[in-house]
């Protein structure tokens, strides 16, 4: 029997980079995979949702369809004409496979050189040995001292709105459209909705997008939720809110949506294709938790502490199947958090300091708290808030759509939350998140000299802006 210092569940982002952190730190580490993500070797593919049908895939699509919405659309303010400009979906789909394999295969090389043991197969508790875990790989089962959860998540379904993944399609079958639907509907108009909607719409497509809430990305700061409406609104697509779905009749190639409105009236849709992007759920199907003991919560995640301990000895759980956001970096640094503290290191993830980003065009980042969670917490603060129309390269670069907010203390003037909409914004937060990340005031920011002409004097411009001295607006 294969005996292990560290086996770890689950080869996403948060459990091979625990893998990979552990075998540095010189424990003898094995990750097992049981991924369903089809191989043409017929091999795991690592890397998870994230590299496999999330991130990745989905920033692929993004960049393709935005190079083609500004070939065809915003070249010609530039003298740029374009004559001919069409969409080959296989090619840009066979481009985003490739890179998808490059990395899926670049994790099992970062394995191989940081000697972790891959184990092709379902990973599942079946008992103590001594101070080890039993866990069943496969056929296999294999000893472990410190077992390691990152089991990861997948998509909430609707039990009145089946996926077919060919009609109605789950993040899975959206990464698979093979060519662009005449008329797409989104139920969710959360992170995913927005940036499966905007690859498609960007090549041609009727979007509309059913919210079963009365509001819009309730998550971010109002400001930025009220910019990103109005100007996703521009862009065309079309938003309804408060709507229940009922069902939906697929037939041939297409199918009919029924919902009520926010009024309770009943309407149907017809839709080539549907898109049900309603959240993510744990997934800890046959981990064999109840037969340990391992407890799970009523949302199906698994329960941790701040250093993702859970209630077995020597069990950690990391990623999309414990509390907290479901991003890729987060899921990261609990890894690397998990396998220091088997070291006995103080491995911390500062769960205050976590960005967000949506790569909607233009894009949405924040990090720290929205003005509404400030106001309700009693904090006192300041706001400066510089529009991108202010900035230069902005203008240069045809980009004038969005702001930087940044939120102080009153008191102290140390940053409490940035949001950004914007372009680059996702680039753009990483200052916010070192400014948080070491209690940096807003008067730091203002005192740093950031390059001209740069997308980032926004965000020098926002903190100058909080003691109210900017200086370009
Ligand atoms: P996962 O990536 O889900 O990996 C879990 C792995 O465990 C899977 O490979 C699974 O096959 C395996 N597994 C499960 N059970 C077992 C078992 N019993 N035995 C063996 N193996 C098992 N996040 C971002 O930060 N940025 C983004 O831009 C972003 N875009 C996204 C886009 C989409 C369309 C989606 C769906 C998600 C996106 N996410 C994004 C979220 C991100 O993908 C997840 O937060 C991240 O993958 C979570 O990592 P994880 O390791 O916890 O789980
Ligand atoms: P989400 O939580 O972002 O959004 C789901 C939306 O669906 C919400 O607005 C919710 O109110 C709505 N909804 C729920 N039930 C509904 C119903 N019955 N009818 C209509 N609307 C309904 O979830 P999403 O978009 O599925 O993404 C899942 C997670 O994946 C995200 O929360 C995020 O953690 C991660 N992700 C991250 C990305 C990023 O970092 N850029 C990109 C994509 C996903």
């Amino acid at each position: 029997m294969q005996s292990f210092d560290v086996l770890v569940i689950g080869g996403g982002p948060g459990g091979y980079v625990a893998a990979i952190r552990a075998a540095q730190l010189d424990f003898k580490t094995a990750c097992c995979e049981s991924n369903p993500y089809a191989d043409p070797k017929g091999e795991p593919r690592l890397g998870g949702t994230c590299l496999n049908v999330g991130c990745i895939p989905s920033k692929a699509l993004l960049h393709t369809s935005h190079l083609y919405e500004e070939a065809a659309h915003a070249f010609a303010d530039q003298g740029i004409r374009v004559q001919g400009l069409a969409i080959d979906v296989p090619a840009m789909m066979q481009r985003k496979a490739g890179i998808v394999t490059q990395l899926t295969q670049g994790i099992k090389g970062l394995f191989r050189k940081n000697k972790v043991t891959l184990l092709p197969g379902h990973g599942q508790f079946l008992g103590r040995e001594g101070e080890s875990w039993q866990v069943r790989v496969g056929e296999e089962t294999v000893l472990a001292k410190h077992v390691i959860v990152a089991t990861g998540s997948k998509a909430r379904h609707l039990p009145n709105l089946p996926v077919d993944n060919r009609i109605v399609c789950d993040n899975v079958g959206a990464l698979e459209l093979q060519a662009v639907p005449k008329r797409l509907v989104i139920v969710g108009a959360g992170v995913i909705g927005l940036e499966m909607g905007s690859v498609w719409r960007r090549l041609g497509s009727e979007v509309t997008i059913l919210e079963a809430l009365p509001d819009f990305l309730a998550a971010a700061d109002a400001d930025v939720a009220k910019e990103a409406l109005s100007l996703f609104t521009k862009q065309g697509f079309k938003f309804q809110f408060g709507v229940t779905i009922e069902g939906a009749e697929v037939k041939g190639d297409g199918a009919i949506l029924r919902y009520r409105d926010q009024e309770g009236k009943e309407q149907t849709l017809k839709a080539d294709r549907v898109i049900v992007s309603v959240g993510r759920v744990p997934n800890t199907d046959g981990l064999g938790a109840e037969g340990v003991g391992l407890q799970v919560n009523e949302r199906g995640q698994i329960v941790v502490d701040d250093h993702c301990c859970t209630n077995l000895p020597n069990v950690w759980a990391v990623g999309d199947v414990v509390r907290g956001p479901m991003l890729a970096h987060k899921a990261m640094e609990e890894g690397v958090m998990v396998a220091e503290r088997i070291a006995g290191q103080a491995g911390h993830v500062n769960y205050d300091a976590i960005p967000w980003v949506i790569y909607t065009a233009p894009e949405i980042a924040w990090v720290g708290k929205t003005e509404a969670q400030l106001k309700a917490e009693g904090v006192e603060y300041r706001v400066g808030k510089i529009p991108f129309l202010a900035n230069g390269r902005a203008l240069g670069m045809g980009a004038p759509q969005g702001f930087v907010k940044m939120i102080a203390c009153a008191k102290t003037d140390r940053i409490l939350g940035v949001h950004i909409i914007g372009a680059n914004a996702s680039e753009l937060i990483a200052e916010a998140v070192v400014a948080l990340e070491f209690g940096a005031a807003s008067e730091d920011i203002a005192r740093i000299c950031h390059a001209h002409p740069t997308l980032s004097e926004v965000m020098h411009e926002a903190a100058l802006a909080v003691d109210r001295r900017a200086l370009h607006f």
